[in-house]
């Protein structure tokens, strides 16, 4: 049985296969890393929410090549790809499974930035609304969360564009959705996504300032907030 997030029965087929079904996925991560205020020479605390296979976190400790990052993830065999991956970056990388909000993050001010990519539309509004406020909590002042993320909209025929659009890049990959979705034992069970407008209002109501989003494509979007100085 598949956890949340998963997506691929098997984690091996994970790297190619979500970028023949998520548009735009470089670009999405591209999005969170550009948007952070931290240069490259700065020495930076990360907290990375549902790693995976370390594809972001990869791209993050290359970009930033003083940070340390903390990654998380509940799947061990979406860590065992990851382990695989990041081995070159030695102590750069701490990985560690575990559950959020539940788990992580835990205590204050630890983190200088906080970031997460097609994860968090796995909790529920409730659970969204306790992850941001621990997220606040675990962030120095001054500290940023950036996640880059599956959003619903409000209205039915933008759903509708959004999964037409989701089907044309799946075929310009080579594949129909449906027969791309058998072949690798992919599933969408676990998406339980809300409005960017909604999120928006909980990163506000959970205490940051600076509440925006800085990319969307259709339903994908990313968005964040600073903890004021
Ligand atoms: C679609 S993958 C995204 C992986 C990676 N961030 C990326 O951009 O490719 C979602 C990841 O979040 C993890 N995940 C989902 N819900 C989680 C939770 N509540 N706690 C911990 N990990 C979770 C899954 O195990 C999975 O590895």
């Amino acid at each position: 049985m598949k956890k949340p997030g998963e997506v691929f029965e098997d984690s091996r087929v994970y790297d190619p296969g979500i970028e023949a079904i998520v548009p735009r996925y470089d670009e999405l991560h591209d999005a969170i890393l550009n948007a952070p205020p931290q240069g490259r020479s700065e020495d930076i605390h990360v907290l990375e929410l549902g790693a995976g296979t370390g594809e972001l976190t990869a791209k993050l400790l290359t970009r930033f090549p003083e940070s340390s990052v903390l990654a998380v993830d509940h799947s061990e065999r979406m860590l065992a790809e990851a382990e695989r991956k990041l081995e070159t970056f030695g102590d750069r990388v701490q990985i560690e499974q575990g559950t959020f909000p539940d788990d992580h993050p835990s205590g204050e001010s630890k983190f200088d930035l906080v970031i997460s990519s097609l994860a968090v539309h796995h909790l529920t509004s409730d659970e969204k609304q306790t992850l941001f406020s621990n997220i606040h909590e675990a962030l120095v002042p001054g500290g940023w969360f950036f996640n880059g993320d599956v959003v619903r909209f409000d209205a039915d025929h933008l759903e509708t564009l959004s999964d037409a659009m989701i089907k044309n890049w799946v075929r310009s990959k080579g594949w129909e959705e449906e027969e791309f979705m058998n072949r690798w034992q992919a599933s969408d069970d676990y998406d339980d996504p809300d409005t960017l407008t909604d999120q928006l209002v909980w990163l506000r109501e959970a205490g940051f300032d600076s509440v925006t989003s800085i990319w969307q494509y259709y339903n994908f979007a990313v968005y964040g907030g600073r903890k004021s100085e």
